[in-house]
């Protein structure tokens, strides 16, 4: 299982520490969450974040955009030094196109359900994504609950990566903490983002602690 703290709920004053601190403790991704007051009624950062931390930082930038018209942001981001691009089905009709673009780009693509969509609507897409992410609260804010029922849908794309051979990493975000990490893991998770539960308080302890709480599996 891989690591993936959520600067959301870092100190903005203090990103470049914050994210050091991290990946020194481990960490294998940095998860952006790229909101626009309109996909989410939250607004956030963009490219230009992403762009000043890349210089500091060898994590896997793992950008999160919760925006209308995705398709908008994905050659900016791709300069800027994203690694993957994840892309919500259900903020654009035109999803197959958009993860073209991005691995056009030469970025990882990533498709994202929310926790009200289910699997059935982002099979035709699976062949060509990197990774899925299942959203496990609904998008916009840190510090929900996690919601245990949309597991079954990692439970659903494991088996899909049994049958077919697929490869994709399956990611959840959203109420991870050292609890909740170990069901997301059982079900067939492989990368975990984790923001209020890291950034809290201590989080090299945190991250060490997810790390410790999926060790066996
Ligand atoms: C929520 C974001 C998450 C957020 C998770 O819309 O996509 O990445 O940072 O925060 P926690 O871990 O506090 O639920
Ligand atoms: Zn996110």
């Amino acid at each position: 299982m891989k690591i993936a703290p959520s600067i959301l709920s870092a100190n903005f004053a203090e990103l470049k520490k914050d994210v050091s601190t991290v990946e020194q403790a481990g960490a294998e991704y940095l998860h952006i969450d790229i909101m626009d007051g309109h996909f989410v009624e939250n607004l956030t950062f963009g490219a230009n974040v992403v762009q000043a931390l890349r210089p500091y930082s060898k994590l896997v930038f793992d950008c999160h955009l919760m925006v209308d018209r995705p398709e908008d942001y994905i050659s900016e981001l791709a300069t800027a030094g994203a690694d993957v691009i994840g892309v919500h089905i259900e903020a654009t009709p035109h999803i197959h196109r958009v993860l073209s673009q991005i691995k056009a780009a030469g970025v990882k693509a990533e498709v994202v359900i929310n926790p009200g969509t289910p699997v059935s609507m982002i099979t035709e897409v699976l062949p060509l994504v990197d990774q899925v992410l299942v959203m496990t609260v609904d998008p916009g804010f840190g510090g929900q609950a996690f919601l245990p029922e949309t597991l079954k849908k990692v439970e659903e794309l494991a088996q899909y990566k049994r049958d077919t051979g697929a490869q994709f990493e399956i990611e959840v975000d959203g109420g991870i903490n050292d609890e909740t990490i170990k069901q997301a893991a059982k079900a067939g998770a492989t990368v975990a983002v984790a923001g209020s539960y890291v950034f809290g308080d201590e989080p090299a302890k945190k991250v060490a602690l997810l790390k410790a709480a999926v060790a066996d599996q």
